[in-house]
């Protein structure tokens, strides 16, 4: 059965090619096409309800600041700052984001796949990735702003190994919803490695 539907909140692991999406007022409308003759919707979600609809979300302000090397602040990436909205979908172990940074400096650097995370630390502690997103990048070739979205759903692969997996392995974005304030946003350039700026979810 093929059919198109303007809903609210589409993810773009669908594959819609539909633009632009708004998640910045906590909704996101779009139209697409959803063949749901191929089982489109996660294992997880029984129905659309539980797929379009975030079960939380975060707006982090992300500051050079909230940088640290362990527990030593670093001042981060002077002059820099971060905007990192999130919707989480825990029916579907699902993160949509949007992510804007000003002023970045430097090549994004990192040993996970990519520079830009929220990792598992809290407020002034450091702690392993547990979600790799893409690296922002320029807005309209301004190189003063960056952005990136777009969802991601697990399982979730960071790249970086500690005790023989992948620090992403087993992770399900439910844990950020148990403990927000366990987990912090971030992304890393090669002028500031332990980050650029930083912000702790809440
Ligand atoms: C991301 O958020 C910004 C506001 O911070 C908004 O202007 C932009 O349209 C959003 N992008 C997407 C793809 O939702
Ligand atoms: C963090 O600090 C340690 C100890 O000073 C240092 O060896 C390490 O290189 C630093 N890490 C980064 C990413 O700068």
């Amino acid at each position: 059965m093929k059919t198109t539907t303007l809903l609210p909140l589409a993810a773009a692991f669908l594959g819609s090619s539909a633009s632009p999406i708004d998640v910045s007022n906590g909704r996101i409308t779009l139209q697409l096409d959803l063949d749901l003759g191929q089982n489109a919707i996660g294992a997880q979600a029984n129905n659309f309800g539980d797929l379009f609809t975030f079960t939380s979300m975060q707006a982090i302000h992300a500051t050079p600041d909230q940088v640290v090397n362990e527990t030593t602040p670093t001042g981060g990436l002077d002059g820099a700052s971060g905007t990192f909205n999130f919707g989480i979908n825990s029916h579907a172990n699902m993160i949509c984001y949007n992510i804007t940074l000003h002023n970045f400096q430097g090549e994004f650097d990192s040993p996970a796949n990519t520079a830009t995370h929220i990792h598992e630390a809290a407020l002034g502690a450091s702690g392993p990735p547990r979600i790799a997103f893409p690296n922002p990048e320029p807005v309209e070739g301004n190189e003063a702003v960056r952005n990136s979205a777009g969802c991601l759903k697990g399982p979730f692969v960071t790249g970086v190994v500690m005790e023989e997996k992948d620090t992403g392995e087993g992770f399900h974005v439910s844990m950020i919803e148990a403990n927000p304030s366990a987990f912090m946003a971030d992304t890393h350039s090669s002028l500031a490695l332990p980050g650029a700026v930083r912000g702790q979810l809440a």
